[in-house]
């Protein structure tokens, strides 16, 4: 059974009593209007934890002023049952007026690992997710806290965070999720036209070949180059970064050494919808 929690107050009596019968929590932090990506975290909560908490906030402060802020999809119905069937036991959804009461003059900013992919194209941007999901982990302090991936800046950036802040939680980074054709799932792909649609397989693809590359010893350069060049064949793209890089660090490297991960990551525009993808591996 899953009940729905829209105050701090009341999902503090919740982890209290959780806690005080020795349950593990296993915290989900999410912006709704969930697929498969974000179900896929909530099992694997599931499977790790006595009690899973999903967390449903489309957070004002991590969106720029021209960003989606309004218009980021939102069907709450929905999510409660999908949330249900993947085993959440306590979805919190706090308004912005329960979070937010008055203007925050606290801030939690990372430095370095904000600075260049995402970071660059969207400036504040992770100082928001950083402060909402410190937020988030005073409000329900899980034990594990997973997070997918898809979003694997985000990942590093909640890591180093966590690490340097001592927070008592385990980060569990999970699987990008796709749709059969290769389209990493994402709620904003509801915004995109069939032709973009279409034309946005170009980003799976082009990272599939990327990963054949780098085991063909292909440079790093050359490789971001090459998928630039294919992107670029698709006319309603609009590249905003194509970067190969050392992970989790995100230091530019030449050649990646045996058994360091690299990440190769990209934003591209299809119209008005802002698509991530990235692939990551190692040699
Ligand atoms: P949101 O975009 O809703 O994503 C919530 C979580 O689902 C993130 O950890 C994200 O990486 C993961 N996710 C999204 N699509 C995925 C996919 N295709 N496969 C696997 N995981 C996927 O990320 C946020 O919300 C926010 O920034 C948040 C962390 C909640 C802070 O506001």
């Amino acid at each position: 059974t899953l009940e729905q929690i829209s105050t701090i107050a009341e999902m503090r009596v919740h982890i209290k009593e959780a806690r005080r019968q020795g349950k593990t929590i296993g915290m989900v932090p999410t912006m709704g209007y969930l697929h498969e990506g974000h179900l896929s975290l909530a099992r694997a909560a599931k499977e790790n934890c006595d009690v899973v908490v999903m967390s449903i906030f489309v957070n004002p402060l991590q969106f720029g002023p021209n960003e989606d802020f309004e218009r980021y999809p939102r069907d709450i119905e929905r999510d409660r049952e999908l949330a249900r069937s993947a085993g959440v036991d306590f979805l919190f959804t706090p308004e912005v007026s329960e979070m937010y009461p008055k203007p925050m003059l606290t801030n939690v900013s990372v430095s370095h690992v904000t600075e260049l992919l995402c970071g660059k194209s969207r400036p504040g941007h992770f100082d928001g997710v950083a402060t909402v999901v410190t937020k988030l982990f005073q409000i329900v302090q899980p034990d594990y806290a997973f997070f997918g991936q898809k979003d694997a800046q985000q990942v590093a950036v909640v890591s180093q965070m966590v690490a340097d802040l001592s927070m008592p939680v385990q980060i569990v980074p999970c699987p990008i999720v796709r749709e059969a054709d290769g389209l990493a799932m994402s709620s904003r792909n509801v915004y995109l036209t069939p032709e973009e649609r279409e034309e946005a397989l170009v980003l799976s693809r082009s990272l599939k070949q990327a990963e054949a590359w780098l085991y063909e010893g292909v440079a790093l350069r050359d490789i971001q180059e090459r998928m630039i060049a294919m992107i670029s064949e698709m006319p309603l793209a609009a590249i905003e970064y194509v970067e190969v890089l050392r992970y989790p660090d995100l230091v530019p490297v030449e050649q990646p050494t045996p058994g360091e991960s690299i990440i190769v990551a990209l934003a591209v525009r299809f119209g008005k919808t802002r698509l991530i993808d990235n692939l990551i591996t190692s040699i």
